[in-house]
């Protein structure tokens, strides 16, 4: 399991690997290549809504492209939220979805049960552990609700924060990873994603603040790497400390899609303008933060 090591190598070292979302294919090539030339590990991945709702066009599409770009020690292949029930409240068949990205040669595999109930989002994220375990990856599941990707309107970001609404409960945490056996935990801690509806997409996310305390609680009750969703936005000394509490992987998708879509639509759809502009958006990104972790040889 080359992605668990790496994750487990990176908490006990106090780094993150930052994972980046690409929700347009020729995204994949410009963020390989500013992983690489940044000297960072970092994870390239994709969630269902990016094929569903963007132009990722599906899980092999972004294999086949990752295949062509990826660069030994330095990229993973990640799959992102695959939703038990996406963000319009519909059951998806996440079985068939994992059997895919498994047979696709995906690293690592997330599960999402967040709109479920405890109870059942434990059973299906058990079931999915099992499998992605059966087949040599790592599984990240998700508890507590990191909003952003449904369709209403989400409350002001401020009394996310101060009614702490949606934040992954302690004692529901421990449970919740004994009896799933997943890997790493997405939790929400102040954190939210950034909105994909159509009518609010092309805004800017409000800055983000995340509460260290809950998310050091966390990690020191259940010792698994912790997944920082909705990585774009957060406020910078924020996101440092969340490193040093637990935070071990940190999605990072809504800034550079914003990136690629706003130069495509400034230049008249040139697409390696485009390419151009994410390739330094995503080298900034990462020397911004410190995300050369060093362990590019433990990964060739
Ligand atoms: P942002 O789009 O807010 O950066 O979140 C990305 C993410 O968490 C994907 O899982």
């Amino acid at each position: 399991m080359k992605a668990q090591e790496i994750m487990q190598k990176a908490r006990n070292l106090g780094k993150c690997i930052p994972a980046f979302n690409v929700p347009h294919l020729p995204m994949v090539r410009p963020i390989a290549g500013a992983i690489a030339d940044e000297n960072s590990t970092a994870m390239i991945q994709i969630a269902r809504v990016e094929w569903e709702k963007f132009q990722a066009r599906s899980l092999e599409h972004i294999a086949e492209e990752y295949e062509k770009y990826k660069v030994s020690g330095h990229t993973l292949l990640h799959l992102d939220h695959i939703p038990v029930v996406d963000e319009d409240y519909r059951r998806v068949d996440y079985e068939k979805l994992l059997e895919r990205a498994l047979k696709a040669g995906y690293e690592s595999v997330m599960i999402d049960g967040s709109r479920l109930p405890l109870e059942e989002n434990i059973r299906v994220t058990a079931e999915a552990a099992a499998m992605a375990h059966e087949a040599g990856v790592p599984c990240e599941a998700e508890l507590g609700a990191v909003m952003g990707h449904e369709k209403e309107k989400m409350p002001p970001y401020e009394e996310i924060f101060s009614r702490k609404m949606g934040f992954t409960k302690l004692e529901e945490a421990k449970r919740f990873v004994l009896e799933s056996r997943c890997d790493w935990l997405s939790v929400a801690v102040g954190n939210i994603h950034g909105q994909i509806a159509e009518a609010v997409r092309n805004q800017k996310k409000p800055e983000a603040r995340l509460d260290v305390g809950h998310i050091g609680a966390i990690y020191q009750a259940l010792g698994i790497p912790l997944v920082l969703h909705g990585g774009s936005g957060i406020r910078h000394s924020c996101v440092l400390e969340a490193v040093r509490a637990g935070i071990t992987k940190i999605n990072v998708g809504t800034e550079i899609r914003q990136t690629y879509e706003f130069a495509l639509k400034e230049s008249g759809n040139d697409i390696s303008y485009a390419q151009e502009q994410v390739y330094r958006k995503v080298r900034a990104y990462i020397s911004g933060y410190l995300y050369n972790t060093g362990l590019a040889d433990d990964l060739k």
